[in-house]
């Protein structure tokens, strides 16, 4: 636990790997992340808990599977925000951007249940430091 501030715009500059989040702050029991984002990430669910985003840098999809398999798709700019909702299926990707993402410390970024392959470009963690 750091009592210095963070900023972002360097933080994101510290590291290059996309879809791998750094933890830049943690809030009770809950952490703030950051991440580079490029390409597809996988499909996959979040049984207990919603997931917060905001594009910092860029642009940052969400396509989103219904329990009855009807998908759509989000499109976020630099500064919208987002709330993938507890239990809904969920894959991001970006043509490239940097998001932050507000979920509870140990939330894994494949989710609890993931489709298919994690690719090499997606690191299945719960984030690491800065
Ligand atoms: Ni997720």
């Amino acid at each position: 636990m750091t009592l210095e501030p963070v900023n972002l715009s360097e933080a994101l500059a510290s590291f290059d790997d996309v879809y791998s989040p750094r933890i830049v702050a943690r809030m009770n029991d809950y952490d703030v992340r950051i991440a580079h984002a490029r390409g597809e990430h996988v499909w996959h669910v979040h049984d207990d808990t919603d997931e917060f985003f905001l594009v910092l840098e860029g642009g940052f999809d969400i396509a989103l599977r219904d329990a009855d398999g009807t998908e759509r798709m989000v499109q976020l700019r630099k500064g919208d925000t987002f709330v993938v909702p507890k239990g809904v299926e969920h894959k991001p990707s970006s043509e490239g951007g940097s998001i932050l993402m507000f979920e509870p410390s140990g939330t894994l970024t494949t989710g609890d249940r993931f489709t298919g392959e994690v690719p090499d470009h997606v690191d299945s963690t719960v984030g690491h430091e800065l």
